[in-house]
């Protein structure tokens, strides 16, 4: 289809001699938002991780624009679209929100891009640019989670992988974050969001993938996730 921007194909990887994900499968079409959703150990971050080219696929792969990538190095990965926000934020603690900031854009040359990047992140998050040369470190859990989030758009990806966006946020940080991710997505940037919390997910998301023990086991509309009886049990809380 040639709005697809990513698409995975019978993905399976693992650590070492323990299989994590089997026969993964699921397309992202360009601008379209995705949620991951699954219970804790279902195999999401080993997903980003393999996506992002930090560990390999064992078999099957996934084309981003149509190119194959699986066996890619992560630098490759990056310059090609997709963009990685880990779980955890993983910003450099002693290091300005500035330089932090910089480091999403490492791979690039085009100074003027970069600048423009950074202008557009610091107008998204306004926080950012009055904490701008405060140590990551110091940030509260949501300021840190949206210079995670700026600093993987300082890349300028077309892909961005958010792992647990709301994870030990308080609601109405989640609901700014929320507000961010919708006006990212208007912009026409892909967004695949790993999401414990399904209600959350399915508010952002148009579609959504349940992963289950590493298997896929539905892909639909979110809206039609949102309404079956076993997803509401299993991720909404809802009996
Ligand atoms: N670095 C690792 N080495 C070995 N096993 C791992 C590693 N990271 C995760 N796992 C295992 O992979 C499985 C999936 O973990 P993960 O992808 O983190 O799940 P989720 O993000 O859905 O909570 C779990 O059984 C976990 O114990
Ligand atoms: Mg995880």
């Amino acid at each position: 289809m040639a709005d697809t921007l990513l698409e995975v194909s019978n993905l399976s990887t693992g650590y070492g001699d323990v299989q994590v994900l089997w026969d993964v499968g699921f397309d992202i079409t360009r601008g379209e938002t995705v949620c991951l959703v699954g219970s804790n150990g279902a195999g999401k971050s080993t997903l980003l991780r393999c996506l992002s080219g930090l560990i390999p696929a064992t078999a099957g792969g996934f084309r981003f624009e149509g190119r194959e990538m699986a066996g890619r190095s992560p630098q490759d990965i990056v310059a090609a679209g997709i963009a990685h926000v880990p779980e955890g934020r993983r910003l450099f603690g002693p290091m300005s929100v500035h330089d932090n900031l910089l480091l999403g854009a490492y791979l690039r040359h085009d100074k003027d891009g970069v600048r423009r990047d950074l202008d557009r992140v610091l107008s998204l998050f306004p926080i950012l640019a009055q904490r701008r040369n405060q140590a990551a470190g110091t940030l509260s859990g949501g300021e840190q989670q949206m210079c995670a989030i700026a600093r993987g758009m300082m890349n300028n990806p077309k892909l961005l992988m958010i792992d647990e966006l709301s994870l030990g946020l308080a609601p109405q940080v989640v609901e700014m974050l929320s507000e961010t991710i919708r006006a990212i997505s208007k912009d026409g940037l892909s967004v695949l969001l790993v999401e414990q919390d399904a209600i959350t997910a399915f508010e952002l998301a148009t579609r959504g993938v349940v992963l289950d023990s590493g298997r896929v086991r539905l892909i639909d509309a979110t809206a039609k996730l949102a309404e079956n009886p076993a997803v509401q049990e299993a991720y909404m809380g809802l009996a």
